[in-house]
């Protein structure tokens, strides 16, 4: 595996690959891997012939008050891991390489990216898009794969692929859980033992959600208060936003009857985690 650190080694690294006709698939990341990050690479492989992926802990998608700072790091580790799933090209660019003093151009989904965690992160989106648009100019994947964790993420990413006509597909992954359900993530380091056994009142209440529409009960709100009523029995988690919306669109919809993604995120202790599931049209769990 290459590692490249700046730009104009990674796009020459990428059109190296491509000249020799091999499909790319693209995998990026912040680092801190864990299985989740993982199943994207090998599903990358599966799919491609080279894979890449990067690691850039994106400045610009961080609020002012949020963990940019303290976001685990664990590059030596990551390194490893890649390397063992074959990856051919890691990306990992210092902030000032990714964005040169002066920089002046962002790219924002309009209205979609103020929506779920866009609500209490104000900000965040745009930086998502903004760092993806810039990976994508540089490594110019045939393929790009992110994970069904962050739904509101691929939802924005593929509607911004549309609506600048780019050539890249993007590719959504299920999202990989912890034997007790706990969607993985970098940010599950941050919980204590005691938070660590809390955080999985999130999937208890999506789980809840699943086995009422599945008996039948379609009502957007009536799931929603019943969600609440779980995240209730746990007072030390506080409840940012449960949610039921279109998948596409992430306006929410009334009744789940023709599907819907149900869209959770809490505070447990000081740590912010999200997880979600996609209602099917006949009231069971899918993946994309
Ligand atoms: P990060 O949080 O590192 O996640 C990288 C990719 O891994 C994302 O597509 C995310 O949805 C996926 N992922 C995380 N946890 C997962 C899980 N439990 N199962 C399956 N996939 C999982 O998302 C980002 O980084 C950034 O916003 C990024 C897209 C890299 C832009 O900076």
């Amino acid at each position: 595996m290459k590692v490249l650190e700046t730009v104009a080694q990674m796009r020459a690294a990428c059109d190296a690959l491509k000249r020799d006709g091999k499909r790319l698939g693209f995998v990026p990341t912040m680092g801190a891997l864990h299985a989740g990050h993982l199943s994207l690479v090998q599903a990358a492989r599966r799919q491609c012939q080279a894979v890449a992926a990067s690691i850039f802990v994106n400045p610009t998608q961080f609020g002012p008050n949020e963990d940019f700072s303290k976001y685990p790091r664990t590059f030596d580790r990551d390194q490893q891991l890649l390397e063992a799933e074959k990856v051919a090209l890691l990306f990992a660019p210092s902030v000032e390489e990714m964005y040169p003093p002066g920089s002046k151009t962002f790219v924002h989904v309009e209205e979609m990216s103020k929506k779920l965690c866009g609500k209490s992160r104000p900000g965040h989106f745009r930086g998502v898009t903004t760092v993806v648009n810039k990976l994508f100019n540089i490594v110019e994947p045939d393929l790009a794969f992110f994970g069904q964790k962050d739904a509101a993420q691929c939802a924005i990413l593929r509607r911004m692929v549309r609506d600048l006509a780019m050539s890249v597909e993007i590719i959504v992954c299920p999202i990989i859980r912890e034997p007790d359900g706990l969607a993985l993530s970098s940010r599950n380091a941050y919980l204590s033992p005691a938070e660590r056994k809390q955080a999985t009142i999130l999937h208890r209440a999506l789980m809840r959600v699943q086995s009422l529409a599945d008996k039948g009960e379609h009502s957007s709100e009536k799931l929603i208060a019943a969600a609440r009523d779980v995240f209730a029995e746990q007072p030390g988690v506080r409840v940012d936003y449960v949610e039921i919306v279109d998948r596409d669109t992430l306006d929410p919809v009334p009744d789940v009857s023709r599907g819907a993604l149900v869209a959770v995120a809490a505070f447990v202790g000081s740590t912010r985690l999200i997880d979600n599931i996609v209602l099917t049209a006949a009231g069971s769990a899918g993946h994309p």
